[in-house]
């Protein structure tokens, strides 16, 4: 574990920045302890002003097994596989409940004015949009595996779990990464072939 200064410096160095990088919390926007990565536990909280910081708090020793986790105990347990997702950005492109594209047990509110509400499930099960509840077992695909590919901007692809739903991906200059941005078909459309298609003109 890290000298108390040490951590200071680094949130320091967190709240400076402001990247996304240096500042999970900017992703995850959820006051409470969160697994910044396989090996770091933190803890995210809004400052008077509004923004999110990120504090790390403690790393966890992987070349031993042991895990960040965040679900009914906060710290590093042994576990055979990080289950810690790739968390990345998310912004309301339209008004609806879309599924986080990194954690599959996230989802966003998005307001018709595309202010985006994060939520989480608390039983610790995946969002399924389907059945607008948290009943994914943590062992389904949709939760071991992104569910997105981006190899390049403007790319286009389908969310497997729920048809009604696709994604853009787009480029972040700041930190050349590419992610996906979450829409929705008009209601009663699905997406099929790149496109959001009627009813009457899906494939059966
Ligand atoms: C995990 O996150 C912490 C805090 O953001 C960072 O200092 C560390 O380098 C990250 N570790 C890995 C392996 O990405
Ligand atoms: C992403 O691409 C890989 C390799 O082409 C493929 O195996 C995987 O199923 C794809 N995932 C999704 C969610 O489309
Ligand atoms: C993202 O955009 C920047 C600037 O246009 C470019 O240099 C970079 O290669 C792009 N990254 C990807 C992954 O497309």
């Amino acid at each position: 574990m890290w000298p108390p200064l040490q951590v200071f410096i680094l949130l320091l160095l967190g709240v400076a920045v402001q990247a996304s990088e240096q500042n999970p919390c900017l992703d995850v926007r959820t006051a409470g302890f969160v697994c910044l990565n396989c090996t770091t536990l933190g803890y995210c909280v809004k400052d008077a002003t509004g923004s999110w910081e990120t504090i790390s708090m403690l790393g966890c020793q992987s070349e031993h097994s042991f895990y960040c986790s965040d679900e009914g105990t906060y710290g590093c347990t042994w576990q055979a596989q990080c289950r810690v997702p790739k968390r990345g950005p998310f912004t309301c492109q339209q008004g609806g409940v879309f599924p986080d594209p990194y954690d599959c047990r996230r989802y966003h509110e998005c307001s018709d004015l595309q202010v985006d509400t994060p939520r989480q499930c608390t039983n610790g099960a995946g969002y399924s949009t389907l059945t607008e509840s948290c009943v994914l077992p943590r062992d389904s695909e949709q939760c071991l595996s992104a569910q997105f590919n981006c190899s390049r901007s403007g790319q286009v692809g389908g969310w497997n779990a729920d048809t009604r739903y696709f994604y853009v991906c787009v480029n972040e200059t700041a930190a050349n990464n590419l992610y996906p941005l979450m829409m929705k078909c008009r209601e009663g459309f699905v997406f099929e072939n790149n496109a959001c298609v009627p009813p009457e003109l899906r494939n059966v």
